[in-house]
């Protein structure tokens, strides 16, 4: 009996250790609030001991497929107002900054604003960078001011109606609102998740997006385009196939413009909405 007790003791407190990526935290202010605590503390890691190399920006550096799209689609922005939605430490910022685009990063995490503004100043784009503490749920910048709204791995941090609203209104009319994310490719994955405990890396406001809240927030635009990003490439995490991530990912995008029902099965996507 006391073996069943301490069984069931343990398995209790692996369950709580990991987070299910697809709880949603439905309490704004206690969300707002949970995140800001975990992403102060990451960022933190990385202001106590600032690795210059990690931080110095690189115009060669190589990206994943998705990333590669998502730039890609930032090429003509020389003096257009962005804002980077979710900055975190600024890297998409800086990036576009340098690209000649004058850029506001916001953030909810005080830390990872400070160290925005420290990646900013490192790589010499601090007069074309402002950095915000700010809720992307609610903003304080005037309607139309923004050519861009961008984030990375921003939206599933966020609800979806109220920042869906806030992006719109600063958006400028024909402008356009650039995001990855992460996505949930099959709907028995929310079951499964939710009895099954894994390991997961997600914060504790975060969480993946399924295709019907962003059929939701779509509605809010005038038009949508997306495209996914991988596939067979997730198991790349597994040792044996990491060497062949490259070949994977290109797999991944001859199957995605071949077959369309396969993109169901795909876990990232690079979501377009136009004003
Ligand atoms: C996954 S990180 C992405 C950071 C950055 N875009 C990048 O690519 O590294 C998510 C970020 O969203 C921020 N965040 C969470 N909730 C937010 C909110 N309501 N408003 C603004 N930022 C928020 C977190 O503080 C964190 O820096």
């Amino acid at each position: 009996m006391s073996f069943l007790k301490s069984y069931a003791k343990n398995f209790m407190a692996i369950l709580s250790s990991y987070n299910n990526p697809l709880k949603k935290v439905e309490n704004i202010s206690q969300k707002d609030e949970l995140e800001k605590a975990f992403y102060n503390e990451e960022a933190e890691k990385y202001l106590e001991n600032f690795d210059i190399d990690l931080f110095l920006y690189d115009e060669n550096e190589k990206f994943p497929a998705s990333h590669r799209y998502f730039y890609s689609l930032l090429q003509d922005i020389k003096d257009k107002r962005i804002l980077d939605c979710c900055c975190g430490y600024g890297f998409s910022s800086v990036k576009c900054a340098k690209g000649g685009a004058y850029v506001t990063g916001i953030d909810i995490s005080p830390r990872m604003i400070e160290l925005s503004q420290k990646n900013a100043d490192f790589n010499h784009v601090s007069d074309k960078t402002d950095f915000r503490i700010m809720s992307a749920q609610q903003m304080e910048f005037e309607n139309d001011s923004f050519d861009y709204v961008i984030g990375m791995g921003a939206l599933h941090h966020l609800n979806l109606e109220l920042a869906g609203n806030e992006i719109k209104r600063v958006l400028k009319k024909g402008g356009r609102a650039i995001f990855i994310e992460p996505r949930i490719p099959f709907k028995w994955l929310i079951f499964l998740r939710s009895v099954i405990p894994t390991k997961c890396l997600e914060s504790p406001g975060g969480a993946q997006l399924s295709d019907r809240e962003i059929k939701l927030f779509s509605r809010k635009f005038s038009q949508i385009h997306i495209e996914y990003f991988i596939f067979l490439n997730k198991l790349s995490r597994l040792p044996l196939f990491n060497k062949i991530s490259d070949k994977l990912e290109q797999v991944d995008i001859y199957l995605s413009k071949k077959c369309k029902y396969l993109k169901k099965l795909y876990w990232a996507w690079v979501l377009v909405f136009i004003k």
